[in-house]
C-alpha cells in the first residue's frame, strides 16, 4: 500500500518524507492558501523534495481550460500528477489529458459511480473522500469497498487514493478493503506509530536492563 501525505506544507513534507514511509504527495487548493505562499514556489519545493507522485489540482472548469493547466503543471516535473474534479468537464480533460500520456487524480469524488465513469477515462487515480462523507452521515469506506469491487469486476487499472482521512481507523479500514493508496495530513501520519503498550513495553524493558550487572 502506498502512503501519500496530503499537505503543501514544505516543513512538514520533508519531515514526513524523512520517516522512509512517504511514497507520494496530494495538495489542494485550500493546502496551498494555508501556506500563504505562490503556488508554483510550494510546488517546485515538493517536486525537488520528493521522488513519487505529487499531485497539483488544476482550478479551471471547462475541458479546455483544465487540459491546459494540466498541461503546464505535468511540464513543472516528471512527477507530477493532474488532479482534477469530478465533473463531466473534468472527465473529458483526463480523457484528454490520459491520451497525451499525462497522469492524472480524479479528485472530489463521493460515490462509486463517480468513479467507474473517471475509469472509463482512463483517470491513473481516483480519490473518494471518506471523512467528509463520513461527516455527511454516510459510511465513508463503503464508497472505498465499492470501488474496488466495480475495479476488480472489470479489471480497471485507476488506482484508489483514499483521501480526506481523519484518523487511524480510516487508515485500518483502507487498507483492509484494498485501497491502492491512502493519503493523509501529518497529525494522522503520526499518530499511526503510537501505540500505548508499545511505550509501556520499552518502559520495563528499559528498567529490567537496567537491573542487568553492568561490565
Ligand atoms: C485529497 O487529495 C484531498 O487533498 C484531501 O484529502 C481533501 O480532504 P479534506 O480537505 O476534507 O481533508
Amino acid at each position: 500500500m502506498k502512503i501519500f501525505i496530503d499537505s503543501a506544507d514544505v516543513d512538514k513534507i520533508k519531515e514526513a518524507y524523512s520517516w522512509g514511509i512517504i511514497d507520494g504527495v496530494t495538495t489542494n487548493p485550500s493546502h496551498v492558501a494555508k501556506t500563504g505562499r505562490k503556488h508554483l514556489e510550494v510546488y517546485r519545493e515538493i517536486c525537488d523534495l520528493v521522488d513519487g507522485p505529487i499531485s497539483l489540482e488544476t482550478i479551471t472548469l471547462t475541458a479546455p481550460e483544465i487540459a491546459a493547466e494540466g498541461r503546464a503543471l505535468a511540464k513543472m516535473h516528471k512527477n507530477v500528477v493532474v488532479k482534477v474534479p469530478l465533473l463531466r468537464e473534468g472527465l473529458k480533460a483526463v480523457k484528454i489529458l490520459t491520451a497525451e500520456g499525462i497522469k492524472t487524480n480524479v479528485t472530489v469524488t463521493f460515490s462509486p459511480l463517480q468513479a467507474l465513469l473517471a475509469a472509463k477515462c482512463g483517470a491513473t487515480y481516483i480519490s473518494p473522500f471518506v471523512g467528509r462523507l463520513d461527516a455527511a452521515g454516510h459510511v465513508g469506506m463503503d464508497c472505498v469497498r465499492q470501488i474496488r469491487t466495480i475495479y476488480d469486476n472489470y479489471d480497471y487499472k485507476t488506482l484508489i487514493l483514499t483521501a480526506a482521512v481523519r484518523h487511524p481507523l480510516h487508515v485500518l479500514e483502507a487498507a483492509l478493503a484494498g485501497s491502492d493508496v491512502i493519503t493523509m495530513g501529518f497529525d494522522v501520519l503520526e499518530q499511526l506509530y503510537y501505540h500505548p503498550m508499545t511505550d509501556l513495553g520499552i518502559d520495563i524493558f528499559l528498567k529490567d536492563w537496567a537491573k542487568v550487572p553492568k561490565p
